[in-house]
Order: C-alpha cells, then sequence, then structure tokens
C-alpha cells in the first residue's frame, strides 16, 4: 500500500511550477540508466527541499545517498553561493550520471561527492551542518541518526526519508525493514533535544528540527 501514489504523485507534478531544465534531463536520465528510478527525490520532494532550502538559508548540508543527485542539485539552486553540500554515494557505478548533471548545472564549485559509506565517512570527519537530508540505507537510520545528532548547529533540520515505508508502519509486521522503522520513529519521540514530524508525502518525510 503506497500512501502517496503515483497518480497522486503526477497531478502534484502537473500543477506545480516546472523545474529547470537540468533537473527535467536528470530525471529523464535516471529513469534510463538506473534500475530503480524511483529511488530519486524527483519533482514533488523537490520543490518541497527547494523550499525548506530557500527558508532555513543553510550555508552547509549533508546527504547521505546520492543516488543520481536529483535531491543535491535541488538543493544547490536553492541555497546561497557560499553553502557547502557534501553527498556520500557507496554505489560507484551512479557517479557518472550524478557529476554530469553537476558540471551542468554549473553549481558542482558547490557540491562535494563522496564515494563511499556514508556510516565510515561520519565515524571519520565530524564538521557542523545547518541541514541532513537521510536517504540511504534505510536499515541504518538510527546509526546515521546518533551520528549526525552532535553535529547538527541548533536552529538546524535533518530530513529522513522513506519513514512511512509505503504506509507498511500502520500495521503489525515481522517485516525486518518495518520492525526497524517502527522502532526508529518511535525512539524519535523519547528525544529532548528535537522536535520531530512525519509529513505523509511519498513515502514519509520526517523533518527533524534541532532545538
Ligand atoms: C533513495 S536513494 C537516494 C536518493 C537521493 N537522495 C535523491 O533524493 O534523489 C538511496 C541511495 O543510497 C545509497 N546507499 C545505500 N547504502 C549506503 C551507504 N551505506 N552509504 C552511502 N550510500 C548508500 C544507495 O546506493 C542509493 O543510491
Amino acid at each position: 500500500m503506497s500512501l502517496f501514489n503515483q497518480e497522486m504523485d503526477q497531478y502534484c507534478s502537473d500543477n506545480s511550477s516546472q523545474l529547470n531544465e537540468v533537473l527535467i534531463a536528470l530525471e529523464r536520465d535516471t529513469h534510463l540508466k538506473t534500475l530503480a528510478p524511483q529511488m530519486m527525490s524527483g519533482p514533488t520532494q523537490g520543490h518541497l527541499l527547494m523550499t525548506i532550502c530557500k527558508m532555513l538559508k543553510p550555508k552547509s548540508i549533508i546527504e547521505l545517498g546520492t543516488f543520481t543527485g536529483y535531491a543535491s542539485l535541488c538543493m544547490a539552486y536553492s541555497t546561497e553561493d557560499d553553502c557547502k553540500i557534501t553527498t556520500i554515494e557507496v554505489n560507484r557505478e551512479l557517479q557518472h550520471i550524478s557529476q554530469k548533471y553537476f558540471i551542468k548545472s554549473g553549481l558542482d564549485h558547490k557540491i562535494t561527492s563522496i564515494q563511499g559509506k556514508a556510516e565510515e565517512y561520519l565515524k571519520h570527519h565530524d564538521q557542523q551542518y545547518d541541514l541532513a537530508f537521510i536517504d540511504a540505507g534505510k536499515q541504518n537510520n538510527r546509526l546515521y541518526f546518533d551520528l549526525l545528532i552532535p553535529r547538527i548547529n541548533a536552529g538546524g533540520f535533518i530530513l529522513i526519508d522513506n519513514t512511512l515505508w509505503s504506509g507498511k508502519v500502520l500495521y503489525p509486521s515481522k517485516d525486518r525493514m518495518t520492525t526497524l522503522l517502527k522502532a526508529f520513529n518511535q525512539y524519535l519521540t523519547t528525544l529532548d533535544n528535537i522536535r520531530v514530524h512525519i509529513l505523509p508525502i511519498r513515502d514519509g518525510l520526517t523533518m527533524i528540527e534541532v532545538l
């Protein structure tokens, strides 16, 4: 079961402003060249990321899980020129696509692409960030969150994708991933130093304000 089905996503997309030509071409290329294009944020979530960036005005962003670079580019387009975006992807086969579009956008100077495991990167680097987008291995959400939370500046945000897991979190389940995600969603509600809010768009986007 999906809460936000493809038809609804298409309707929202058709009735929203068009994103620019580079993002449209990247979306098309992702559909042509990857096996799971649905992993890409796409226009609906892309617009949301852009709005968040416009409002928050972050100077430093980290994204875990670049895929073909769609979300990285949305954030690059909607931040000031001195904003630094670090994005980490474990699958080296995808890098030629993301790099091509980062260069095409003319914003590649804002984006540092790291090839490797997000958890390893976070264990060995301790920069501070204004915004984090967690969108890599969903089984590691708790690990990523615990590593990131001390590094988010007060007033900053952590966004986490796919936290409603196609609606499976609503029901009893023995599935390992669903169980992990339900436990993670519940864990966030026990913490004091954050304000957490799950937005039911697409596959669920958790928004966490660091107080
Ligand atoms: C849902 S996609 C990311 C989509 C992208 N953020 C966007 O919005 O278009 C998840 C990506 O995380 C990558 N990934 C999975 N485990 C990872 C890990 N441990 N470290 C870094 N990347 C990982 C996958 O290879 C995949 O490309």
